[in-house]
């Protein structure tokens, strides 16, 4: 039987962290055998924010880099930059002419962005959600592995894979979200304000680039407080943030023991933190290590990009003439 589609993108916006790594990468990782595995740097995507041109290479390289660190093997998976496959930009377009103004101006995320940058809303902006749509259907993508935040695109995804479907024939299939768990997976910021992010919150991040002494004070500054009083109260929020955090990287023993302590009230949270911040320095350092390597070989990226865009284009030139074909552009 042949194997299900998987398609998701990170955008090379930034340093990536541990929300991409647990939200996206971990699900990589272990998709990469199982499934028929498409995954790219979103470039395009980044452009909204219009980044200074000299940075663009370094930040895509990083991310092939990162991904590569975080045990992606580009041998079992097509990994490739989205700007080499020009069947998006044309998909993108076919898909804008069914996705209306009023919804992707209700999007929760285009709102927030219009909230924050309130003199750049550009029109790349607004149909971010149609270019995503257009990244996944491309490769007719059934699986998306994504974080909690972008559970509403992929929704949006799969309504314009229906309204083409209805309005041209049955060409795309529906996609969902993804994730090993039950649930899909937020990483919470050390402040306890909202999510781990590329681009917002950049202190209360960890970055897979971290040196150890960052990790260090970074999660020394987590918030916290001075402990329950009654036994086996309720846990405020940002002490269940740390908790999570706990659970994503330290074993199973430790979350009991703090667990307990918390529990019977006798928790420090000196003493949690010192050992979250090991735990986490233990998972990243790796990762961070192995990824710097391989960005010294840009040839190695270069070749890893080109090999994944091969890849990519066999796939996406097959979808693009049948939904040219689905439209009645067939004129010869
Ligand atoms: P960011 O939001 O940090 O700029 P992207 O938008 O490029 O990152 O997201 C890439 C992937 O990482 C997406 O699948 C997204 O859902 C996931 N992701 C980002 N931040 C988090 C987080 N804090 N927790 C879980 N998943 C996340
Ligand atoms: N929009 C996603 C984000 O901000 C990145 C992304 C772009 C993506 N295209 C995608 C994710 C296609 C999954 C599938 O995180």
């Amino acid at each position: 039987m042949s194997k299900e589609i998987v398609v998701s993108g990170i955008r090379s916006t930034g340093y990536l962290h541990l929300g991409n790594y647990f939200g996206a990468m971990r699900n990589y990782v272990k998709m990469q055998d199982d499934y028929n595995c498409y995954f790219f740097v979103a470039d395009y995507h980044s452009l909204t924010t219009h980044p200074d041109p000299k940075d663009l290479r370094a930040n895509v390289y990083r991310v092939v880099a990162e991904n590569v660190a975080c045990g992606l093997d580009p041998d079992k998976v097509a990994l490739y930059a989205q700007s080499d496959i020009p069947e998006i930009p044309e998909l993108y377009l076919m898909l804008n002419m069914l996705a209306y103004k009023g919804e992707l101006e209700k999007v929760p995320t285009f709102k927030d962005k219009v909230r924050l940058n309130p003199d750049n809303v550009n029109a790349g902006l607004l149909t971010y959600p149609v270019l995503m749509t257009a990244d996944i259907l491309i490769h007719k993508g059934k699986h998306v592995p994504v974080g909690k935040d972008q559970e509403q695109h992929v929704e949006m995804a799969r309504n314009f894979a229906q309204r083409f479907n209805h309005r041209y024939g049955e060409v795309f299939p529906e996609p969902y979200p993804f994730n090993f768990g039950s649930t899909l997976v937020k990483v919470p910021s050390l402040d306890g304000n909202g999510k781990m992010s590329k681009s917002e919150n950049l202190n209360a991040t960890l970055f897979l680039a971290d040196d150890d002494d960052t990790i260090r004070k970074k999660v020394m500054k987590t918030k916290t407080d001075s402990g329950p009083t009654e036994s086996n109260s309720e846990m405020p929020e940002y002490i269940q943030n740390v908790f999570q955090l706990l659970r994503l990287v330290s074993t199973e023993a430790t979350l009991q023991s703090f667990t307990n302590n918390y529990n019977d009230c006798t928790i420090r949270y000196g003493d949690l933190k010192k050992q979250l911040a090991e735990d986490m320095i233990a998972f990243i350092a790796p990762i961070r290590e192995k990824a710097k390597a391989m960005q010294a070989d840009e040839s190695l990226i270069q070749k890893i990009l080109k090999e994944g865009a091969a890849k990519a284009r066999v796939s996406a030139a097959a979808t693009i003439a049948e939904a040219r074909k689905a439209i009645g552009i067939n004129y010869y």
